[in-house]
């Protein structure tokens, strides 16, 4: 076993680091770094633009440089590379929408406690409350796997394939990059109806709408309908527990042609269930926020596979940012 032994400064750290995630959270929201832009501003210039305490703006400033997100040069602020990058809205990369969705999480995480009491929920879903929680969900997820997709279609081998599944596949970030790979293939985001607006206007900028439809539904409701040779489950297995999984399973199973390949990614715990880190935390999360959600190890999601009589199961070289992997199967 290895043991890390903390010190008390460590302990400190971790404790008060909520401290620099507000504050970036609060830069985000007050969207600081687009409207300094590729400018030099004072505090004043800032609070008058926002219309905010000039005092209280310049110790704000003050503490966004001391994390190197600004730059202070003589008593101006500029945004450094990494803060034109990738927390201005203008820029390409931007990843405001996921810095606010987890804004929208911190509420929940305080009380923590009280789920591990009752094991129960303490939020209702971001996905599907209101408008901005939506967006920023969504986006965000967008974000992040824009991050990633580009490498991991490059991973997973689609030649020969022509209809993709790409259940609950959000914005269709992975529809959309799976495409980009593989000329042939055309796909279905299947999601729920809300989704629809963000996936068409994601497909469209992407100039794919003539290959990638949008198919409205609920997963665990309903049947899904069409068929298909491929199919991708990537981070929806673990908003729901185990018996809706091999729902989910069943059904995409139902949906593929003989010879179809099953894609899904997740966070993957080990089998010990005890690590890494963050698909560990990440169950939390889903504690958090749902009835029965969870991460789910490799192990896990291959006996799912193996019930709903896949076959050639096995996972996929590739390991991604936060210990995200891909296990596949043919049915
Ligand atoms: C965490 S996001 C994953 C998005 C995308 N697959 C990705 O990896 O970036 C989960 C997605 O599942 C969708 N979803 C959740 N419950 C659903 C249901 N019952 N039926 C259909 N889609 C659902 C959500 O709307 C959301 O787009």
């Amino acid at each position: 076993m290895n043991v890390q032994e903390w010190t008390p400064g460590q302990i400190l750290d971790i404790s008060s680091s909520y401290w620099q995630t507000c504050t970036l959270h609060a830069g985000v929201k007050l969207d600081i770094f687009t409207l300094i832009g590729d400018a030099e501003l004072s505090s004043a210039d800032v609070a008058q633009k926002l219309n905010a305490d000039e005092r209280a703006v310049g110790m704000f400033l003050n503490a966004l440089t001391a994390m190197k997100l600004l730059l202070k040069r003589d008593n101006t602020y500029a945004n450094t590379s990494t803060a034109r990058t990738f927390l201005a809205k203008d820029s390409p990369q931007y990843l405001g929408h996921i810095v606010l969705h987890h804004y929208h999480l911190v509420d929940s995480w305080t009380q923590l406690d009280r789920a591990v009491s009752t094991g129960r929920a303490v939020r209702g879903q971001v996905s599907h409350s209101d408008e901005e929680r939506r967006e920023s969900f969504l986006m965000g997820m967008f974000n992040l796997a824009m991050n990633l997709a580009p490498e991991v279609v490059t991973k997973v081998d689609l030649s020969g394939r022509w209809h993709l599944l790409d259940l609950g596949g959000g914005p269709g970030t992975y529809a959309i990059q799976f495409c980009l790979n593989n000329p042939q293939l055309k796909a279905t985001v299947y999601d729920l109806a809300t989704t629809r607006p963000f996936a068409e206007k994601t497909i469209a900028r992407f100039g794919l709408t003539n290959r990638i439809d949008f198919l409205d539904g609920d997963y665990l409701e309903e049947e899904i309908k069409g068929s298909y040779d491929a199919a991708w489950l990537s981070h929806i297995l673990h908003g729901e527990g185990p018996d809706d999984c091999r729902k989910i399973i069943r059904k995409t199973v139902a949906a593929l042609e003989p010879g179809g390949i099953i894609l899904v990614h997740e966070f993957l715990l080990n089998n010990t269930m005890d690590g890494p880190l963050f698909p560990a935390l990440f169950s939390l999360n889903m504690l958090l926020g749902t009835p029965s959600g969870q991460s789910y190890s490799e192990q896990q999601i291959m006996d799912m596979f193996a019930e709903a009589g896949v076959k050639e199961i096995r996972r996929i070289a590739f390991r991604g940012p936060n210990d995200s992997g891909i296990i596949a199967g043919v049915v």
